[in-house]
């Protein structure tokens, strides 16, 4: 490969889902309008019938199954997952949707190249269940995180976040509803800062073009 080809070679970005997978679906139609100036390089998922993988494959994308529960126990299934994306040389690994929690070996291997979309304002309400966890807390303000992925869960350093109002008539579904529109916009535009290069992790600490993390989107 000549220089000019090695420079000009696109940021490659491995999703990695469990479901619906409409957070793919914004970073694939981020990548087709030319926001995102990325490839999707792969679509892995833990579950066979995901419907995030079809919308893969409308996009043309190549799609990987590692089924956990053929797969076992959970260090053969993260290490098989790695495998699978390691094959495909992302450049950033990123857990959009993705229901399992991964251990350290795999999260070591990926280290810095791994984020996640969590729908809470870290460090509120990491795990599962998050809205209404968010609505019996009585909280005014609930929301999206992006962040780098650490061992432990939910817990690694914030890169951005998007801010909602809870309303009093909330339920659990208007409420994700509301959070999952900004998510939308709120991880294609952080792929972007990190195919710019303008995302740097560095002790821990993270900055946005050299801004304190986490931004407010
Ligand atoms: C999103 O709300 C995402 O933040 C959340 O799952 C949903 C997936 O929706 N992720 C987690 O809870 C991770 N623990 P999608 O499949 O339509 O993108």
């Amino acid at each position: 490969m000549t220089e000019g080809a090695e420079t000009t070679r696109a940021t490659r970005l491995a999703v990695v889902v469990s479901g619906r997978g409409s957070n793919l679906q914004a970073i694939l139609d981020a990548v087709a309008s030319g926001a995102l100036r990325a490839e999707v390089c792969v679509v892995a998922s833990n579950q066979p019938d995901a419907p995030a993988l079809d919308r893969a494959r409308r996009a043309g994308v190549p799609t990987v199954v590692v089924d956990h529960r053929e797969v076992r126990p959970r260090a053969a299934f993260d290490a098989a997952l790695a495998d699978a994306l390691e094959a495909h040389r992302p450049d950033y690994v990123v857990l959009a949707g993705f229901m399992r929690v991964l251990g350290a070996p795999f999260v070591e291997r990926f280290a810095g190249r791994l984020v996640n979309i969590h729908p809470s304002l870290l460090p509120a309400f990491p795990g599962l269940d998050t809205h209404r966890r968010a609505l019996e807390a009585g909280v005014a303000e609930h929301g999206a995180t992006v962040h780098f992925v650490t061992a432990e869960l939910d817990g690694g350093p914030s890169i951005a976040r998007a801010r909602v109002p809870v309303h009093p008539d909330d339920d659990p579904d208007r409420l994700a509803a509301r959070v999952l529109a900004r998510e939308h916009v709120l991880l294609p535009t952080v792929l972007a800062w990190l195919v710019a290069g303008k995302v740097r992790l560095e002790h821990g600490r993270v900055t946005v073009d050299s801004h304190p993390a986490p931004l407010d989107i």
